[in-house]
């Protein structure tokens, strides 16, 4: 195999943020999980476990996050008397397996920030345009429009590797997607709310809700044509004593 044509296939990769309506067949996607099970995995147990959601399944799980999305946003943007009763209510509240959000270390807090800032001027919202952050942000829960939602779950009794088995399960699937002309984009947003994908699909008790993807066919928007920054190799290579 070339090398190059398989380093500009990783490097055409991005995420996609805008989707065609247009249904993904099911052998395109059995394929591509084929090819996602290819993966390297600790002792060959492939801890993890794919829910696929389309058609009205798809529909009612981000029906009922876009809700949730609504009422914690509210909360979140409200008076402190907003944010009691919504803890005091519960509707809305996190039901992560993961915790999804805590405060980024120090030292890596200013690549989020960056990636955060270029997004949204790529698309044109403003520094302090909390309207506009909060739709970009909203549209997560409705997987940007796409047809597919992959929800990946990690067995809790194999913790760090289930998870870093997951990861690399996760970019074969997306690479495999992006060589046969599909976009994704990995979303923690879809892990906040875990009941309403357990509602719709049989989890096992000992799986945990790690991550979302999106998947379909991009559109032309211009959210698509933005290209996050890639650190040089010497950021994070480690230098002799
Ligand atoms: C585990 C994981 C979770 C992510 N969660 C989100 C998300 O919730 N929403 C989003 O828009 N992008 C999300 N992303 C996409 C990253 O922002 C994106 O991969 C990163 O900025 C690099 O850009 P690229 O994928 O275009 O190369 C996530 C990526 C990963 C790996």
């Amino acid at each position: 195999m070339d090398s190059a044509i398989f380093s500009a296939l990783l490097a055409s990769r991005r995420s996609t943020r805008d989707f065609l309506p247009k249904a993904v067949p099911q052998d395109v996607i059995d394929a591509i999980l084929t090819d996602a099970m290819t993966a390297p995995s600790w002792s060959n147990t492939r801890p993890y476990m794919v829910a696929v959601a389309t058609g009205d399944v798809r529909d009612r799980i981000s029906t009922e996050l876009q809700r949730r999305w609504a009422i914690a946003g509210r909360a979140l943007r409200g008076s402190w008397w907003d944010k009691v009763m919504f803890f005091l209510k519960r509707d809305g509240l996190p039901t992560s397996d993961y915790q999804v959000w805590r405060p980024y270390p120090k030292d890596v807090q200013p690549r989020s920030q960056k990636i955060g800032r270029d997004l949204y001027t790529h698309i044109g919202v403003a520094r302090g345009d909390k309207v506009g952050r909060d739709e970009q942000w909203a549209r997560n829960f409705d997987m940007f429009g796409a047809p597919v939602a992959l929800f990946v779950f990690t067995h809790k009794g194999l913790p760090t590797y289930s998870v870093s088995d997951a990861g690399l399960f996760m970019q074969n699937l997306m690479l495999s997607a992006h060589a046969r002309g599909l976009g994704t984009c990995a979303q923690g947003a879809l892990a906040v709310w875990s009941d309403p994908v357990r509602k719709e699909f049989n989890v096992p008790k000992q799986y945990k809700l790690l991550c979302g993807i999106a998947m379909g066919y991009p559109s032309k928007d211009n959210v698509n044509s933005f290209r996050a920054e890639r650190l040089p190799i010497a950021d994070i290579t480690i230098k002799n004593r």
